[in-house]
């Protein structure tokens, strides 16, 4: 590993963690949208479609950044004690747990076949009943879990910036 990456995160998994930000805080903000307030339903159809496809082909890049975080170290930060590190360590951990949960969930609650930029068709894994509801109401707490998580880690990252503590050089 080089000094770079001794303190820096190496450009693929820069590059991940940011393409992962974008499609996770557009896929809260419209599902909430969604599901709490009253659309068109031309735009309703049309954001249910588009982001069912998105998150869809989301899943390779995020199993791709999932084995890099578990296969490779993460760059040193020498401001931190060994204790912010570990809990640091196992914020980020539940991160990747949740998004997990959040896919899996989305992908069981299937009730139609979806297709993706009519490139290929994916069938309902179940068929549409109690199994359906129930990985609906995980994706639901899920997602809201999540949502949640991310407000931390942005706020913990503004707070420790603003300490002199530069993680977003880790990033950028
Ligand atoms: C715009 C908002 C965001 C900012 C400013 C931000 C910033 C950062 C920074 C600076 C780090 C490096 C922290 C360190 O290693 O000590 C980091 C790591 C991380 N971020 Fe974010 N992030 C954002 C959004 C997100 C989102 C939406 C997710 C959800 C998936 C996320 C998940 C993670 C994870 C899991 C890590 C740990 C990477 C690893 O070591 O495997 N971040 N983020
Ligand atoms: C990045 C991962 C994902 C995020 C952040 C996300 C986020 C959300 C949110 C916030 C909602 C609204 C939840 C509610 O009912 O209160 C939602 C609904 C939904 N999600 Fe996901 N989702 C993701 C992945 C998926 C995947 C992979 C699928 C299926 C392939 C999926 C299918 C759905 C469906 C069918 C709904 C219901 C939409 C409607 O009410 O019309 N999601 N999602």
């Amino acid at each position: 590993m080089d000094q770079l990456h001794k303190y820096r995160y190496c450009r693929v998994r820069r590059s991940l963690h940011w393409l992962s930000a974008l499609v996770i805080i557009w896929a809260i903000v419209t599902g909430f949208s969604l599901a709490f307030f009253s659309l068109s339903p031309a735009v309703e159809r049309w954001l249910g479609h588009f982001n069912v496809t998105l998150t869809l082909l989301f899943i390779p890049f995020f199993l791709l950044r999932l084995t890099l975080a578990c296969i490779q170290k993460k760059p040193e930060t020498l401001e931190l004690s060994r204790r912010q590190l570990w809990l640091a360590a196992c914020g980020h951990w539940l991160i990747y747990a949740t998004v997990l949960t959040v896919l899996v969930s989305g992908v069981c609650m299937m009730e139609r076949p979806v297709s993706v930029f009519a490139l290929a068709q994916l069938d309902p894994l179940f068929k549409a009943g109690e199994v359906t509801r129930a990985f609906s109401v995980a994706h639901h707490y899920s997602c809201a879990l999540l949502a949640l998580l991310v407000l931390g880690h942005i706020a913990a990252v503004i707070v420790h910036q603003r300490r002199g503590i530069r993680l977003m050089q880790k990033m950028l």
